[in-house]
């Protein structure tokens, strides 16, 4: 349907209608003690768009950030809430945001007052001239300073910027950006492909575009946090990683399969120590320590991926225990198809490695599967 033909269909109630050219994104995790001077801010650059709406997607933050966001939104309605519950991850809340609004330019901006709104009606003219299809603004350009980081944080931001940078072939002083706008034309281009994995959706959005955008820096001071803490933390080092790995895979190799797998393997050598303690070191019998070890084993697989594998959809609570029921029950029946498959092929005299590494493989997946429906389900 076209703008006209909606014209047609849904008069506007009151005319003439000014059509909302500007979204900005706004996500929160625990943002309550500055999303309300952020949107203050906002409302105060952005008079000069003559229609704009502000999106804040919020994941169902402990600090009731959506509720501060709400009672706001109540005297102005182009402040809008989107409250997700039982999920998490910045990348997907950003791209959940986008998808909406009707607006033709997408920005995306923290909550935490980090980032200078003052480049956003300089980035809005950008695109309306036709001369970008995204703006980034960027840390790192010439006249950018990051006061209040430490050294380490700065040199951890360096080094995943080079990273980046060298193994995805971007150009971009600062493609780990979180600030940016771009046109809804390229976010749709480029939306089906996005890992949506992490922090990094500027880079997501770089690398997965199937024509090279036109993209344009514009420099600013990173500020320091003032109120709340980073969400940054060695997962998201960890989602980063899983990112890379889903683009230069092409998709192929499922990001969660590989932590699952990474899971399994540190599972393994939790096994054999304990195994090793109570069998050799307390001498109980075997059955006894093998029996230990497997427990202890499937515990800290399921606490582990629940940390990690599964970090959007973590289960808390009472959730965690009925979670981890189902996971001993699921894994207990991977064992069984692993020595199955494993018996049956050496039986058929397939050499006994082979025989046990097909088993393994058959067990992982399956285990990887079962859970990924029954225990961690969406
Ligand atoms: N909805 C949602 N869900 N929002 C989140 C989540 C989440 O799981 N995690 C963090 N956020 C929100 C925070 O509330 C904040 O508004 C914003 O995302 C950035 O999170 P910070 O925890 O402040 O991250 P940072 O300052 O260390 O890093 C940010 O800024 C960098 C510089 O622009 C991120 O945006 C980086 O991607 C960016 O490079
Ligand atoms: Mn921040």
């Amino acid at each position: 349907m076209t703008t006209q033909e909606a014209r047609l269909l849904f008069p506007p109630a009151t005319d003439p209608v000014v059509p909302v050219e500007l979204c900005v994104v706004v996500p929160t995790y625990n943002e309550r003690d500055n999303i309300g001077r952020l949107l203050e801010r906002l409302e105060r650059c952005l008079v000069g768009v003559a229609a704009f709406e502000i999106i804040v997607v919020d994941d169902d933050s402990p600090d009731r950030t959506a509720a501060a966001v709400r009672a706001i939104a109540q005297s102005r309605p182009w402040v809008r809430c989107l409250q997700r519950i039982g999920r998490r991850g910045l990348s997907s809340a950003c791209i959940e945001g986008m998808l909406a609004t009707s607006a033709p330019c997408l920005a995306v901006i923290d909550a935490d007052l980090q980032h200078d709104e003052t480049l956003l009606p300089r980035m809005l003219e950008l695109l309306r001239r036709g001369e970008a299809d995204l703006v980034v603004g960027s840390r790192y350009a010439e006249s950018a300073l990051v006061p209040g980081w430490d050294e380490r944080r700065w040199l951890l931001s360096r080094f995943a910027t080079r990273l980046g940078q060298k193994l995805l072939g971007v150009e971009l002083s600062d493609p780990m950006s979180g600030f940016f706008m771009l046109r809804r034309e390229a976010f749709e281009a480029v939306v089906r492909r996005l890992s949506g994995i992490g922090f990094k959706l500027l880079l997501d959005i770089l690398v997965s575009a199937p024509t090279p955008l036109r993209v344009k820096e514009l420099a600013y001071s990173f500020r320091p946090r003032e109120v709340g803490a980073s969400k940054l933390d060695t997962r998201v080092a960890v989602d980063f990683a899983l990112m890379l790995l889903d683009k230069l895979t092409g998709g192929l190799i499922p990001a969660r399969f590989v932590l699952f797998a990474v899971v399994g393997a540190a599972g393994l050598v939790v096994h054999l120590a304990v195994l090793g303690f109570v069998f050799r070191f307390l001498g109980e019998p075997f059955v006894a320590g093998q029996a230990a070890a497997t427990l202890v084993a499937m515990s800290f697989n399921y606490a582990l991926n629940n940390e990690l594998t599964y970090r959007d959809r973590r289960l808390r609570g009472w959730r965690w225990l009925e979670g981890w029921g189902s996971f001993v029950l699921a894994c207990g029946i991977g064992a069984l198809a692993n020595v199955g498959v494993a018996a049956q092929l050496h039986a058929e005299r397939t050499p006994w490695l082979l025989s046990a590494l097909a088993g393994v493989a058959v067990g992982a997946v399956w285990n990887y599967v079962v859970t990924a429906l029954y225990v961690w389900k969406r």
